[in-house]
Formats: C-alpha cells, sequence, structure tokens
C-alpha cells in the first residue's frame, strides 16, 4: 500500500499520470495537489474524482506549512513532483515564477520529505529514512540544451540550458542531486522529451495549432519551423515514470523519448492535412529568443535497464489526439473563452 503525493496533477502530465495510477493501483491512494494556476484544470480528472482511492487538494508547493499539514495528514512515501510552471514562451515574458515555482516549490517539497521521512529527525547528519519512499522529480529534456544536426541528449551531459524555464528546471534537477548526495534522501529524476496527447493546454505547439487549423485562424510557425523536438506520447511518458517509481536504482537519472524526431512544419503540415485545411494558414513569425534548435533523446539507459518501450507509433498518437481535440470541443472552449485569449493576443497579435 503506497500514498502517492503527486503534484501538479491537475495539470496535463499529471492529469494524464493521475488517472492512469488510480486506475491500475487501487490498492494505492493518490493525493493530488496543485495550486490550480491558468493550466490546472480539475476537468482533467472528471473520470476519477469519486475513486475512492483518489483525493485533490488546492495547494502550492512552495506553501511549507501547507506542505508538512498534507505530510502529516496523509503519511505520504512517495512524492512525484510534476508541479512547475512549463510554457518556454511564458518564461520569456515572466521568469520570476518559475524560479520560485520550479526551484523553490522543490527545496520545499525535499525538506518536507527529508523531514517526515527520516528515522532519526533529530540528528542532522542522519541518512537513514522509512523503507520504501522515494522522491521523483519529473524533469525534462530542455536542462541539456540544444542539440546540433547530429547527436542525443544522454544522461551523463553537462546541464546547459537555454531559457529562464530550462535553467530553472536544471536548477531544481541540481537540488534534487544534492539531498540526494547531501542527506541520502532516495530520489529519481526523469527527463523526458516533448509530450502530445490529450488534455494538453492549448499554448503548447501540437493543440495551438489543432485548435487555430479548426477555426481557420493564421497558424504561427517561429523563425524557419525546421527546429526539431522528439515527440512522446503522454500515456507511454506515463508508463515510463510507473516504472521508475517501481524500479528505478536510488539516486539516478533516467532519460525518456521514443526516437521520433519531427519539424516543427512537418507537424504543422500534418495536422492541416489531418484536418483537410489549407497550407495558405501556416504564417512564419518572429522567431522565439534562444529558441533551442534541436533535441534528441537517447533512451538506451531506460530501456536496456528498466526494461520500457514505448507503445504509440506517432502515427497513431497523432490520429488519436486530433480525434480527442475534435470530440472535445467543450473542454477547449472553456479554456481559451477565459484568461487564454488575452494570453495569445499578447503572444501573437
Ligand atoms: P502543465 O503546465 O500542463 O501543468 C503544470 C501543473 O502544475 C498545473 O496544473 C499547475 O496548476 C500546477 N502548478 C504550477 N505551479 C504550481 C505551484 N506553485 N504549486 C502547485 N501546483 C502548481 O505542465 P505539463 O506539460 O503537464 O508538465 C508537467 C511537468 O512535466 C513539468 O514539471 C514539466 O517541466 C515536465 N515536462 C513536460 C514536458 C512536456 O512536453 N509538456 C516534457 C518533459 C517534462
Ligand atoms: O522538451 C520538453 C519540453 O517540451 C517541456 O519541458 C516543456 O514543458 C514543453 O512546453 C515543451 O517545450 P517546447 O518549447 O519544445 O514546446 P512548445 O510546444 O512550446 O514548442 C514546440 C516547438 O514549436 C518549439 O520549437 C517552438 C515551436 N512553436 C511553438 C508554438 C507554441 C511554434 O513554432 N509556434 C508556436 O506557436
Amino acid at each position: 500500500m503506497k500514498r502517492i503525493l503527486v503534484t501538479g496533477g491537475a495539470g496535463f502530465i499529471g492529469s494524464n499520470f493521475v488517472r492512469h495510477m488510480v486506475t491500475k493501483y487501487p490498492d494505492y491512494t493518490m493525493i493530488n495537489i496543485d495550486a490550480l494556476t491558468y493550466a490546472g484544470n480539475l476537468e482533467n480528472l472528471k473520470a476519477i474524482k469519486n475513486n475512492s482511492n483518489y483525493l485533490f487538494v488546492k495547494a502550492d508547493i512552495r506553501d511549507r506549512v501547507k506542505m508538512d499539514e498534507i505530510f502529516s495528514g496523509h503519511d505520504v512515501d512517495v512524492v512525484v513532483n510534476f508541479a512547475a510552471e512549463s510554457h518556454v514562451d511564458r518564461s520569456i515574458v515572466e521568469p520570476e515564477v518559475f524560479l520560485t515555482t520550479n526551484i523553490l516549490g522543490t527545496q520545499v517539497l525535499l525538506d518536507t520529505a527529508k523531514k517526515h521521512w527520516s528515522v532519526c529527525p533529530n540528528d542532522k547528519y542522519c541518512r537513514e529514512y522509512k523503507p520504501g519512499v522515494k522522491y521523483l522529480q519529473i524533469s525534462t529534456d530542455e536542462v541539456y540544451g540544444a542539440l546540433g544536426k547530429t547527436g542525443m541528449f544522454v544522461e551523463t551531459m553537462p546541464l546547459l540550458p537555454n531559457s529562464p524555464y530550462s535553467a530553472a528546471k536544471a536548477s531544481a534537477d541540481l537540488i534534487v542531486r544534492a539531498y540526494h548526495e547531501t542527506f541520502g534522501i532516495p530520489v529519481n529524476i526523469t527527463r523526458c522529451s516533448n509530450n502530445y496527447g490529450p488534455f494538453q493546454f492549448p499554448e503548447k505547439l501540437i493543440p495551438l495549432m489543432i485548435n487555430n487549423c479548426l477555426k481557420e485562424k493564421d497558424l504561427p510557425v517561429y523563425g524557419d519551423g525546421m527546429q526539431v523536438r522528439d515527440w512522446l506520447h503522454v500515456a507511454d511518458h506515463c508508463t515510463a515514470i510507473d516504472i521508475v517509481l517501481h524500479t528505478g536504482v536510488d539516486g539516478e537519472i533516467y532519460n525518456i523519448g521514443g526516437n521520433n524526431e519531427k519539424t516543427n512544419i512537418d507537424i504543422v503540415k500534418l495536422i492541416i492535412q489531418t484536418l483537410g485545411k489549407s497550407e495558405t494558414l501556416i504564417k512564419y513569425v518572429r522567431d522565439r529568443p534562444g529558441h533551442d534548435r534541436r533535441y534528441a533523446i537517447d533512451n538506451t539507459k531506460i530501456t536496456t535497464q528498466l526494461g520500457w518501450v514505448p507503445a504509440y507509433t506517432f502515427k497513431q498518437g497523432m490520429k488519436e489526439t486530433i480525434e480527442w481535440y475534435l470530440s472535445q470541443a467543450d473542454w477547449v472552449e472553456n479554456i481559451v473563452s477565459g484568461d487564454y485569449m488575452e494570453y495569445y493576443d499578447k503572444m501573437y497579435v
């Protein structure tokens, strides 16, 4: 029986993960905490909200008192930290909240876990923890920076983040590592490539392009559109996290990716073609400052050491994703009718 604290579980990947875990492990208790920023949406959890092994608490990971209360009240023995400001473009406009949530929020969670999991809390040099506890940090491939035409990210590479978002995520990784080295907290870090799939907020490339295409609005492609991302279906990311949670070796970092590199312009053209629209909707716009040219994940460690394999082909995953957005017009409308348009106008108009 595990009591798993998921942070940021009302966001895109977190909500997919919570639904996966609540359904697959009825004997685990999933405690989902989320500050419900613009990116958090409880609609994403409608399907499981009444399950007896699921609980939601609105809380900010930077709030030490609240985190302490949650650990005490629920006897948490695992943390999976998804909570973050996650959008690169927003980090260019308003970097500060990326630093407070992504770095300081991570430190608050680590401090709270250390306090509650230590077998000798009064001994400042104690490195022993209750059996079965683990802190899992959900990081990103962006911490490695950008690749040229060749090469892939491996776990041993130096961190060279280029945006305020990725610098904050890299800083969090270093804090997690330090708490493992100094205090002996059992941790893992995962670094995944770009996710796509249901419930992704329409500020990110794929849902933004689907939504605009459906409305026959301009499709804003940054720069020359030849930047490369390594796309993975969110369900495959969730199975990888599940495996790392159960079998990841203490202190280890695992890259997650499905060997699926695509240029942005090819993704946009695929969406146009699937929806039967015209390529005249494509509008090349000013490039993102500091735009990383290419990401590619070497997944050898997780596939060979932990036996994870992605289930989705990109073709199948994109087909299902586009169908999902077509069938969930209300979900999209609820989002884009709120503050989203203000954001959109600020960024694109
Ligand atoms: P998201 O923006 O959709 O969700 C983030 C969630 O965190 C939201 O529900 C938000 O309300 C919550 N949150 C933000 N600040 C908080 C705070 N201070 N306290 C509590 N909750 C807070 O993000 P996502 O795309 O689902 O990404 C989740 C995690 O996975 C992030 O850590 C991100 O860095 C990482 N990641 C994302 C991708 C991707 O392609 N989306 C790939 C690799 C890694
Ligand atoms: O690699 C993992 C990362 O992937 C995660 O850590 C981030 O949280 C996640 O947001 C994502 O970052 P990207 O910057 O790669 O994703 P985004 O969807 O914002 O952009 C994907 C590519 O598409 C990128 O090269 C920028 C480009 N783009 C994006 C938007 C929103 C456009 O050309 N036009 C757009 O309007």
